[in-house]
């Protein structure tokens, strides 16, 4: 998922543990107050470096996989079908861009830098999330990027507007809305080509066939192996579970394959009326957990590609850094 900080820890290798609080009691009682009336947690308010670490964790996870998911889409702009493809897909790629800014802002709320942030995916030490460290092998991978993989990111991100951190809250209600018509631009796109030719339609199931499971790992590891996520809860971070939000996905997903007119790859996936949800089968873990370790078939292109743009745009950066310090100094001049 684009946020699996509960999951995932940005030290290799490891869990993250969960942190005690030596704080003030008074003060902590009066964060846990806040927390249970469902109150919002602002940046001048105090509150318990635990809650702070995490959510530094979280939401600097969460920026990097926005400008790292920019990748395997925009690998696909230059080769577009068409002119209106092309505009739609550089606007998707471009929000995706827009999703980090936001999420970089809200993480410097908590006393951490872009810079700070940034060193740590560069240098591989931060995480991201797995499912951009897969390739883009034909065009329907774009339409289905956009029905899947943004299709779960919504279900994961929609209950983060509710999180008790105020900016990161307040930057998921627009984050959401542009992901909602990321969703459905790819959802079209793939009814187009399942209309068309038979190659067309085959080369849908095929991209259907290689995102589907990586899909359902982005709510990350069964809620028995998630034992941070309650923590989470307790804050208010974190909503609904892992497990809970698959299954939501799932469930929302099976009848938009069939309008689509493709197969999902799971011969266990079937419809339990006494569960009133689809059942399903196991997911490969191992897989997942090794991309999350940097030994996915994309894991090295993704992080020099990345590593790459910014040191290539260094001179916008220094270009715009030297423009504001002239604007200040006329400005001075001009009061003087
Ligand atoms: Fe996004
Ligand atoms: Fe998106």
């Amino acid at each position: 998922m684009y946020t699996q900080s509960f999951s995932v820890s940005d030290e290799p290798g490891k869990q993250q543990k969960a942190v005690l609080s030596t704080e003030s009691p008074e003060l902590m009682a009066r964060f846990d107050a806040r927390i249970d009336a469902d109150g919002r947690i602002e940046p001048q308010d105090w509150m318990p470096e635990a809650y702070r670490k995490t959510l530094v964790r979280q939401i600097s996870q969460h920026a990097h996989s926005e400008i790292v998911g920019m990748l395997p889409e925009g690998n696909w702009i230059s080769r577009a079908p068409s002119l209106k493809r092309k505009a739609i897909l550089i606007a998707k790629v471009q929000d995706e861009g827009g999703h980090g800014l936001y999420l970089y802002s809200a993480a410097e709320t908590l006393g951490t830098s872009r810079d700070q942030m940034l060193d740590g995916l560069h240098s591989g030490k931060a995480k991201y999330s797995s499912i951009f460290n897969y390739p883009t092998l034909n065009w329907a991978d774009v339409g289905v990027i956009g029905w899947l993989v943004d299709g779960a990111a919504i279900m994961n991100q929609v209950p983060l507007c509710r999180c008790s951190y105020g900016p990161y809250a307040r930057a998921m209600v627009r984050v959401c809305k542009e992901e909602s018509f990321h969703q459905r631009q790819g959802y079209e796109g793939l009814l187009v080509m399942m209309q068309g030719t038979e190659e067309q339609k085959a080369m849908v199931q095929d991209a259907v066939n290689r995102w589907w499971w990586k899909c359902l790992a982005m709510f990350g590891p069964p809620d028995a192996d998630s034992p941070n996520s309650a923590q989470g809860m307790r804050w208010g971070i974190k909503r609904v579970s892992n497990d809970d939000l698959r299954q939501k996905f799932i469930d929302a997903t099976v009848p938009q394959a069939k309008v689509l007119g493709v197969t999902l790859p799971d011969p266990d996936l079937k419809w339990n009326e006494e569960r009133g949800h689809h059942d399903y089968g196991q997911i490969d873990w191992s897989e997942f957990w090794d991309t999350v370790n940097g030994n996915g078939p994309c894991n090295k292109e993704r992080l020099s590609t990345r590593v790459k743009a910014h040191n290539d745009g260094a001179w916008v950066r220094e270009a715009a850094i030297a423009h504001a310090r002239k604007q200040q100094q006329r400005q001075i001049k001009e009061a003087a």
